[in-house]
């Protein structure tokens, strides 16, 4: 088994020798409002019945904070907390091992949950259903099945694809939550936390010019404060400006309505290469040398939510809002009816 892994700051996207950035308790948390008020109930509730909490799934898009969030379920919960992710519990015994490890009330989280085997995942459903292990010993026909009790604890598993989890497993959360992008002003409220913590001078103009561009993601947000800092730092620059902001996201060909450079090459291959769609996603990806999962984990969700492409049966398709941000003519008699010959 691969180590159980300590999440580094390499891993979620923060710099060596600087301060944490993520919140700690449920308080200091921004956004996700319906999720946190839900999560402060149930929290409340195990812990006024002295129990366990209920296991909780979160799934969302990368950077919008569910490893975050299950730490802080963990320090609201007074409990310790395991973390682990689905590819790195290669065989049943590893998930055995750590399951038998684990102290009352303890959360073991496990990131990336969807990648877990199904041999592995099939040891979950009698610990997540009835806190004990079934253990097979022997072969053949004197083998026998013992049982193991665990002690109760909660297990927070994350995922970027909520639809590829197995039924049995999904149906063994009580707490589903999906997280969604933050909108504008939660954003700029993190750019000005993070740069507080961090002791970066910035006003609130050059806080909103990153918190726009930044994909409604705060792990994007905290990464382009960090880098705008870097132009301000070499400018001679104290303070973050509008102005300043504006020339570093620029020059890392971030547009104003915060899409990349990839995110322009999908659409641009959409409407060029493929005459606007459809396009099947695998199709897409080859011809922009990207990873089919990254395309549909990272660059889609946002594409779509902001309605330059769409998905279909047939695959993706670039919308008019697409057409007119690339500042490319649509013809919407040709995009809608479009000649098959
Ligand atoms: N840093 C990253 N995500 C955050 C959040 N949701 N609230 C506060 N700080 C954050």
């Amino acid at each position: 088994m691969q180590e159980e892994r300590i999440v580094s700051p390499s891993v979620i996207g923060e710099e060596q020798d600087e301060p944490s950035l993520r919140p700690v308790r449920l308080n200091e948390y921004i956004g996700q409002e319906k999720v946190k008020e839900n999560l402060a109930i149930f929290i409340k509730a195990a812990q006024q019945r002295k129990e366990a909490l209920d296991h909780v799934l979160l799934y969302g898009p990368p950077g919008l904070g569910k490893t975050t969030l299950a730490n802080i379920i963990a320090t609201e919960m007074g409990a310790q907390i395991r973390s682990t992710s689905g590819p790195a519990i290669e065989r049943p015994g590893d998930l055995a091992a750590i399951l038998t490890n684990l102290q009352p009330g303890d959360v073991l989280f496990i990131d990336e949950i969807h990648r877990l085997n199904r041999t592995v995942e099939e040891v979950l459903y009698p610990a997540m259903e009835d806190y004990c292990l079934d253990i097979v010993i022997g072969k053949g026909p004197s083998a026998r099945s013992i049982r193991l009790d665990l002690p109760p604890f909660t297990l927070i598993g994350a995922t970027t694809r909520a639809g590829n989890l197995t039924a049995p497993l999904r149906d063994r959360f009580g707490v589903i939550n999906r997280l969604e992008f933050y909108k504008e002003e939660e954003l700029i409220t993190i750019v000005k936390r993070a740069a507080e913590i961090l002791k970066i001078g910035i006003d609130a103009a050059g806080a909103g010019e990153i918190g726009r561009r930044a994909r409604g993601t705060p792990r994007i947000a905290n990464r382009y404060l960090r880098r705008v800092r870097d132009f301000a730092q070499v400018e001679g620059e104290k303070i973050i400006t509008k102005k300043l902001a504006n020339k570093a996201l620029d020059m890392l060909e971030v547009d104003k309505l915060g899409l990349d450079a990839i995110d322009r090459q999908m659409l641009l291959a959409i409407i060029t290469k493929f005459g606007g769609g459809p396009v099947g996603v695998e199709t897409l990806a080859a011809s922009i040398s990207e990873e089919t999962s990254t395309i549909e984990d990272v660059y889609e969700p946002y594409l779509l939510q902001m309605g330059f492409i769409q998905r279909t049966p047939r695959g993706r398709v670039a919308t008019a809002l697409a057409y007119q941000h690339l500042d490319i003519a649509y013809d919407k008699e040709e995009n809608e009816n479009p000649t098959l010959w």
